[in-house]
């Protein structure tokens, strides 16, 4: 099985998942990147049991109306039942690294809103210590520079995604090399950094479920305690 031929498994998998969710009044949270790109195709087949979604990236948003399914903003919304995206990492506690589609601020926000977080993913994307995937950090312009000295001083080698403003306006640094042992004191300690407006390290409100496409299958994975 190749990696896309995973993906849509996966993407397939997660719209029976949630399925017996869905109701008149359902809001949707989709994600973005390839993976939730074939979720959202999925979806649409079943756009007439659910009553809206809440995007987290314009592209997601443009792909859902382009299906017919009728995208609300967040702040009109008082429940997400799920929350369905992709990751660049995920360790066995089900933390991820996310954001390699610059969208991780409007992820991190769908997925504190949401009551579930489904996480989809291919077997490439498990890995028992993160960072070997260079961390997002979505950053003010103005403090581009400053930002980078710190997370320099973390320990990481930051590199500017030239070319790339994100939806929100601002750009994002690229942290290789971060020794990443505790998630939830790193996510915390870069959200410290005056001009950082989000990291992609999803530790504090990790996945509830991942389930991960593999060539013998879909595998369902919860937190290894
Ligand atoms: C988008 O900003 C990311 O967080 C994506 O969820 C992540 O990059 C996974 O994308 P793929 O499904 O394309 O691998």
């Amino acid at each position: 099985m190749t990696q896309d031929e995973m993906k849509q498994a996966v993407a397939e998998a997660a719209v029976e998942r949630i399925r017996p969710l869905l109701q008149s009044d359902t809001v949707v949270g989709v994600g973005t990147g390839s993976t939730a790109n074939l979720f959202i195709d999925a979806l649409a087949g079943v756009k007439h049991l659910f009553a809206a979604a809440v995007a987290s990236s314009e592209t997601t948003a443009q792909r859902l109306r382009d299906h017919g399914i009728d995208v609300v903003d967040l702040n009109s919304v008082a429940e997400i039942a799920v929350y369905v995206d992709g990751a660049d990492e995920f360790n066995p506690h089900l933390h991820l690294i996310k954001g390699g589609g610059a969208a991780l601020t409007r992820e991190k926000i769908v997925a504190a809103v949401a009551k579930e977080f489904v996480c989809i993913v291919d077997s490439t994307k498990r890995v028992d210590l993160l960072g070997e995937f260079p961390l997002p950090v979505e950053v003010i312009p103005m403090a581009r520079s400053y930002v980078a000295r710190e997370l320099a001083k973390l320990g990481g080698m930051p590199i500017y995604r030239e070319g790339v403003v994100t939806d929100n306006g601002n750009v994002i640094l690229d942290v290789h090399d971060m020794e990443i042992l505790d998630p939830k004191a790193l996510e915390q300690q870069i959200n410290n950094i005056v001009g950082v407006v989000t990291n992609g390290l999803f530790a504090r409100r990790p996945a509830d479920v991942v389930l991960m496409g593999t060539p013998d299958g879909v595998e369902v994975l919860r937190d290894a305690h």
